[in-house]
């Protein structure tokens, strides 16, 4: 059995934050993944600051939170450039298909879409979706040209979604997403 506590240590972590009701979990994913000795950076977009504050992913990532492309820090170089290049790991949980869809196509209108053109990082997503969404033949296309690229996907789960339906695109477990990202860096030192 591993020691949780030092399992991530000295890793870096930008964690993407993106509009899905599921973001209320980030809070838990952020404590997770602390705990197990990462350095969180929560990166969200506008649609997730409408679901979660800012202050209690900075709170608990014990880091600032950004979601301002245009509110960058004071040094010479973009916040986001600094940013993307500490990352150990680009995670988005949970990740829209709006957000799969702007990796996919290359957009990058905000700040989390900037980041992600710009980290030489490894780049793990946890879809969350309603699911006709997921199953939709753009976003089913959009995942897979992600995958083509090397990305990591984390599988939702199925079962009651918050839209009221049942089915797939439910954001996969908190640990099953912790455990997902510790395996990823025991794999690549060993
Ligand atoms: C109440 C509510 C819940 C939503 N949940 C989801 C969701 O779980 N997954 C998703 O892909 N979009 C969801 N959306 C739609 C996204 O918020 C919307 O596509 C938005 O443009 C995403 O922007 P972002 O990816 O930049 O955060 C939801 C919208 C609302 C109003």
């Amino acid at each position: 059995m591993s020691d949780v506590h030092t399992d991530l240590a000295g890793r870096t972590i930008i964690l993407g934050v993106t509009g899905s009701i599921a973001a209320f979990k980030a809070a838990d994913i952020i404590s997770r993944l602390t705990e197990a000795g990462a350095k969180v950076y929560p990166v969200m977009t506008d649609g997730a600051c409408r679901f979660i504050q800012p202050l209690t992913l900075q709170t608990l990532s014990r880091q600032p939170v950004s979601s301002d492309l245009w509110g960058e820090g004071e040094g010479w170089q973009p916040g986001h450039i600094e940013l993307a290049d500490q990352a150990d790991l680009l995670l988005v949980a949970p990740a829209t298909a709006h957000c799969i869809a702007q990796f996919a196509n290359g957009l990058a209108p905000d700040l989390l879409t900037s980041i992600h053109l710009a980290t030489p990082a490894p780049v793990m997503i946890a879809p969350a979706m309603n699911g006709k969404m997921l199953a939709h033949a753009a976003t089913q296309a959009n995942i897979e040209t992600l995958r083509q690229r090397g990305y990591h996907f984390i599988e939702p789960d199925s079962g009651m979604l918050a839209c009221g339906y049942e089915g797939d695109g439910k954001l996969a477990s908190v640990e099953r997403i912790v455990e997902t990202v510790i395996g990823f860096f025991q794999n690549q030192s060993s």
